[in-house]
């Protein structure tokens, strides 16, 4: 499949994923969500004080980890968001920055802006901006951010290395990448590896962590480290997940062979 039609289908797909869910506890159906947003966020290292703190509607649990936990992020600090979604990280990296700062959220489904933009009206964020954009092309200046955050969505674009050159250009010199996201550990079996549902939900578009870390490094960051991995076999028990486990009709026996492969990593590294 061309890189153009793979990034339609995964639009269409996130479209969808804003328009029905409506409520920050309405169940999730999508990549890495659970049966309710904020149990699935919790287990993935979110706190109460955290899920409390944006407003409702921004967290749809479609992350895979915590990135602004450990992105250090200052107050007066310009903050990028790469895949923003609703908007949960960017309000929660503005609280962190404050009047001072700005934070910027990319994503390139219209309709995760309408519901990002929305949720930032609801809170009041001044210091909130959501772009229309692709992350392969960034639609920001050069030396122009302090920190570049992303969670579970590098995955997704099928050009990893240009996302990851986008990343460094925008950054100014200093400037940080601290990322969450899928990557593997094993091959995914063939009819996974070819599946679009699986695709859209952060699996099928992984790749593997050596991979990742060497794509990193290509675009000119330095001192690439993991902070933090995890496995999926737990949240392999959560009924989001079982849900789209079903809706791509994986047999049972595969399950376990996938959930062993997908490691949820954080990982950061310097301009
Ligand atoms: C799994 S969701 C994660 C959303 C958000 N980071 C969060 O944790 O709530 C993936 C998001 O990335 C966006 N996305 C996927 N591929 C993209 C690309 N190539 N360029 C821009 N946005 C992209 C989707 O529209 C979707 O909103």
């Amino acid at each position: 499949m061309k890189h153009s039609e793979i990034k339609k289908v995964v639009r269409e797909g996130y479209g969808k994923i804003a328009k029905t869910n409506s409520s920050c506890c309405a169940p999730t159906s999508s990549c890495c969500g659970g049966s309710s947003a904020d149990d699935t966020s919790r287990k993935i290292g979110y706190t109460d004080e955290e899920l409390s703190s944006v407003p409702e509607g921004a967290n749809l649990g479609l992350g895979c980890g915590n990135p602004v936990a450990f992105a250090s992020l200052k107050k007066g600090e310009t903050v990028m968001d790469l895949g923003s979604g609703p908007g949960f990280d960017c309000f929660l990296a503005a609280n962190k920055v404050g009047k001072s700062g700005k934070v910027i959220g990319i994503d390139m489904t219209p309709e995760m802006l309408d519901r990002a933009r929305e949720n930032a009206r609801k809170g009041n964020y001044k210091n909130v901006e959501f772009r229309l954009g692709e992350i392969e092309n960034l639609p920001a200046a050069d030396n122009s951010v302090d920190a570049v955050i992303s969670n579970c969505v590098i995955n997704l674009a099928p050009d990893k290395k240009r996302v990851f050159k986008e990343a460094f250009r925008v950054l100014k010199p200093g400037g940080r990448l601290m990322v969450s996201d899928i990557v593997l550990t094993k091959e995914l079996p063939d009819n996974i590896k070819d599946s679009m549902e699986a695709y859209i939900g952060c699996i099928a578009g992984a790749i593997s962590k050596d991979e990742y870390i060497m794509a990193i490094k290509y675009a000119g960051f330095r001192d690439v480290r993991i902070v933090g991995e995890s496995y999926y076999l737990e949240l392999m028990n959560d009924p989001g997940i079982r849900d789209l486990i079903e809706k791509i009709n994986i047999p049972p026996d595969v399950v376990k062979e996938i959930a062993e492969s997908m490691v949820s990593v954080k990982v950061q590294g310097m301009k």
